[in-house]
């Protein structure tokens, strides 16, 4: 879908061409170009400034029948996001007009020290993933995704550039597959047919795929993530999903936390805090969706995807407040707040991944705390972890691909509020303050000394209202966050 091109924009004929411009310098080389952009600047209505557009049909010198100017701001302050934004919003746009093929013009110098490649990455990005709506239930839909997106290079740079294509489609297909996943309601992704549809996908790209089931789950004692699923009719599951690298050295897991609907348990939440939890699943959906991108561009790493799957709900059979359950790792739980359920079924993933692979790093992905979207808000994660450079180089990821990753501390003595009377751990902290710390407390206490992250996107992973490159819902946060991530650590 993502193409990489060479053509003279004096002859070829093509329906929409998206030019770029940037505020206070000349970013093209090509005649065409620069001279149209020229021409737009001189004009009164358009300026080049952030997100100003303009578009002029039948000009003179490029043989488009549309051409979409759209200011990029001052080259001082242009960055990969200026750039994922400005494409993600001229798609959006484009998809009311119905053109079946929509061309970019790809900067052709550097901007604010940033090479052509990277801006031709940013760009397709935003343009792949504005591409997206999620239509699966909506009865006749007018409005259709692009067929092809072409992106106008100079001819010597064509060859260079063409690799960067099918990185950026597998990667964008990935947090595609997240947000589908995250969108569908609980009704249609009960335990059972989400881990049917992660296990279908993952096998349909050659993965290795486990499934442990409820009774192989009863069997080896995974008594956390059995307490969370007690209440519902649907059976839990833990999916492990492998990936082998050929000649990679190291292991990285991944655990998800796959609460298709967190009702809150018996402790029901109230108001409008049950409204968006279909998306308790978002952790889930991109650590599969990671796994399944992974088989199709090998990272440096070998990659354990291990997602455990339950729904949280109130019933007779639900467990209950001051009920005590043994984790898998052998440490008793007293569950003080039902509601507290995803650090139980990730702690079981957990201590069962670091016993049964002894990967080099875990790394979990949750949306673990409506704490932490108080403390940080709904565009960036906490990252908490016992490895200096592992949070060293997700945040450095997360500010490449925007997916804003925020460093928050696990003191010591902060353990004391995880104290229960009865049993060996509370579920809870004892005050309401540091929820999101109370929740990393104790996922570190099973990490049996493995380096861990905990990436807690209860705000990032689900939005109300769309934005430049993401429709209303499920964001796939994530997934292009881990990939940024496995090129950053040492393999
Ligand atoms: N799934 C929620 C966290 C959440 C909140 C995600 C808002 C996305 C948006 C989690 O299971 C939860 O309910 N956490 C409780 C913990 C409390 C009972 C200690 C919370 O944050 O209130
Ligand atoms: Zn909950
Ligand atoms: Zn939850």
């Amino acid at each position: 879908m993502l193409t990489v091109t060479t053509a003279d924009l004096k002859k070829i004929r093509l329906d929409t061409l998206a030019v770029p411009v940037c505020q206070d310098k000349a970013i093209y080389k090509d005649t065409a170009l620069k001279a149209a952009a020229k021409k737009a600047l001189g004009l009164k209505e358009f300026n080049g400034k952030k997100d100003e557009s303009l578009t002029l049909y039948d000009l003179p010198g490029i043989s488009a029948r549309r051409v979409i100017f759209w200011g990029l701001g001052k080259h001082a302050n242009i960055d990969r996001e200026t750039l994922r934004v400005m494409a993600g919003k001229i798609v959006k746009g484009c998809l009311q007009k119905e053109p079946a093929t929509v061309w970019f013009a790809v900067p052709e110098m550097k901007i604010n020290g940033l090479e052509t490649s990277t801006l031709l990455e940013a760009m397709q990005e935003g343009a792949c993933l504005g591409n997206h709506l999620f239509s699966k239930y909506k009865g006749d839909q007018k409005i259709k995704p692009l067929k092809q997106i072409k992106f106008r290079v100079a001819d010597g740079a064509a060859r260079k550039l063409r690799p960067i294509s099918k990185r950026v489609t597998a990667v964008c297909e990935g947090t595609i597959l997240a947000r589908e996943w995250i969108n569908v309601p609980s009704n249609d992704k009960t335990p059972e047919k989400l881990t049917r549809s992660i296990a279908g996908r993952a096998k349909k790209q050659g993965l290795k795929v486990r499934i442990l089931n409820e009774s192989q789950l009863k069997q080896k004692k995974f008594g956390a993530l059995l307490a969370v699923a007690a209440g519902s009719q649907s059976k839990p599951s833990l999916l492990i999903l492998e990936h082998k690298v050929p000649h990679a050295q190291k292991t990285i897991a991944l655990v998800g936390k796959g609460v298709t609907f967190d009702s809150g348990g018996l402790n029901i939440k109230t108001g409008n805090s049950m409204a968006s939890m279909k998306a308790d699943m978002s952790g889930a959906a991109a650590v599969a969706a990671t796994l399944i991108s992974a088989a199709k561009i090998n990272p440096k790493f070998n990659l354990i995807g291990a997602i455990p799957i339950v729904e949280n709900m109130p019933s007779g059979r639900a467990t209950r407040p001051g009920d005590i359950v043994r984790s898998y790792a052998g440490k008793t739980i007293e569950i003080g707040n039902t509601d507290a359920e995803g650090r139980l079924i990730l702690i079981d993933a957990m201590s069962y991944v670091v016993k049964t692979y002894q990967p080099h790093y875990v790394i979990d992905v949750a949306t673990l705390t409506g704490a932490c979207v108080v403390a940080l808000g709904e565009n960036i994660a906490g990252v908490f972890s016992n490895d200096e450079d592992l949070a060293g180089a997700i945040i450095a990821a997360g500010e490449k691909t925007h997916e804003r990753c925020w460093r928050m501390p696990l003191p010591e003595d902060y353990k004391d509020l995880l104290k229960s009377d009865f049993a060996d751990m509370s579920n809870i902290g004892s005050t309401r303050w540091g929820g999101a710390i109370a929740a990393a407390l104790f996922l570190s206490e099973f990490t049996a000394d493995t380096p861990w992250a905990h990436i807690d996107i209860a705000g990032p992973a689900y939005h109300g209202k769309e934005s430049a490159y993401c429709g209303a819902g499920g964001t796939g946060f994530g997934v292009r966050l881990l990939f940024e991530l496995f090129d950053k650590l040492e393999s």
